[in-house]
């Protein structure tokens, strides 16, 4: 029997305007997976579930119905195939869920991305991160119907991750500007990724592509120059969140708080609820935070939740 705790963190896609190629993570909170390898065989699957903590029994315990489970099964059949690994024992998992479900924060790349590294140990390492990503991916299909990889490729491989293309995956990893802080506000009410995907347009006009086009380049230049006004100013989302602006009780006014405290920019954290803001100081960042929370609980009488993080540059690890 060999035991490994495998930790990922919470994720922020779109970053307002790179809606599905964006996303970046923060150091915490994030979502635990402890696996037990044994020689024992098995008819039915090679990976079970023995429990979740902190899901309010939300989640599915059926392996190949649950992210952190089934991605490890196509973790297990992809070095069968591609690295000659015919592991024939069984791998039990433990979830101990941290992030909030349907808070826009990656809940479910957090679990599948923690699996995921902890599976790659057991096995001697088989996989790059790189590779890990596909599964991760894969995972997110099995939670919400779409494989999105801009929670799932961060999760992972921490930073920014700009995905250029999904097929062929090409991602680009973004490292963040030292000063560069995260305030994430989730507020107590949930919003599923399935659902808020279903109120967008299959077809935007050219103009707003275009608007769209020059944000996103503008905010990975700002990344990289590194150039805070700039990146403030890039983040604007003309396709997303005008759609999903109305799903979420008090947005208008909780983006607002947070520019009038000194945040670089706000916009919707993935798919919502949750918020994002970012502010070129931890000082800033909490001031932003605690005028989001008043504002979320002035407008929309919503207690809410608020984390102050710089990106996470590691990713994924091993915690134990
Ligand atoms: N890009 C995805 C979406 C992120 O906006 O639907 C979900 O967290």
């Amino acid at each position: 029997m060999k035991t490994v705790k495998g930790f990922a963190s919470a994720t922020v896609g779109n970053v307002a305007c790179g809606f599905d190629i964006l996303g970046f993570a923060i150091t915490e909170p994030g979502d635990e997976v402890t696996l037990t390898l044994s020689d024992e065989k098995r008819d039915d699957c090679q990976v079970s579930l023995t429990g979740i903590i902190g899901d309010g029994g939300a989640l599915p315990l059926d392996p190949k119905k649950n992210t952190s489970s089934f991605v490890v099964l196509k973790f297990l059949e992809y070095i069968r195939t591609h690295k000659g690994i015919d592991f024939s024992g069984h791998i039990s998992l433990e979830l101990k869920k941290n992030l909030p479900l349907s808070s826009g924060m990656g809940s479910s790349a957090a679990s599948g991305a923690a699996a995921l590294v902890a599976a790659n140990e057991l096995m001697g390492l088989p996989c790059s991160k790189m590779e890990l990503v596909h599964f991760a991916i894969e995972g997110e299909r099995v939670a919400c119907g779409s494989a999105h990889a801009d929670n799932a490729a961060p999760a992972i491989l921490g930073n920014f991750v700009l995905i250029r293309s999904y097929t062929p995956l090409d991602l680009i990893t973004i490292p963040s500007p030292k000063d560069l802080y995260c305030t994430l506000v989730h507020p107590h009410t949930e919003l599923r990724t399935s659902f808020a995907r279903s109120v967008l347009p299959h077809a935007i006009p050219l103009k707003t592509a275009i608007q769209q086009w020059g944000n996103v380049g503008a905010l990975v230049t700002g990344l990289l120059t590194p150039d805070y006004e700039l990146i403030g100013r890039a983040l604007v989302d003309v396709v997303a969140e005008p759609k999903r602006a109305p799903l979420i009780p008090g947005f208008f006014a909780v983006k607002q708080a947070a520019i009038d405290a000194g945040a670089l920019g706000c916009s919707i954290a993935g798919s919502g609820p949750s918020l994002f803001a970012f502010s070129s100081s931890e000082k800033n960042a909490r001031e932003a935070g605690n005028a989001m929370q008043h504002a979320f609980s002035r407008s929309a009488k919503l207690a809410s939740d608020m984390w102050v993080s710089p990106i996470c540059s590691e990713g994924a690890k091993i915690l134990s």
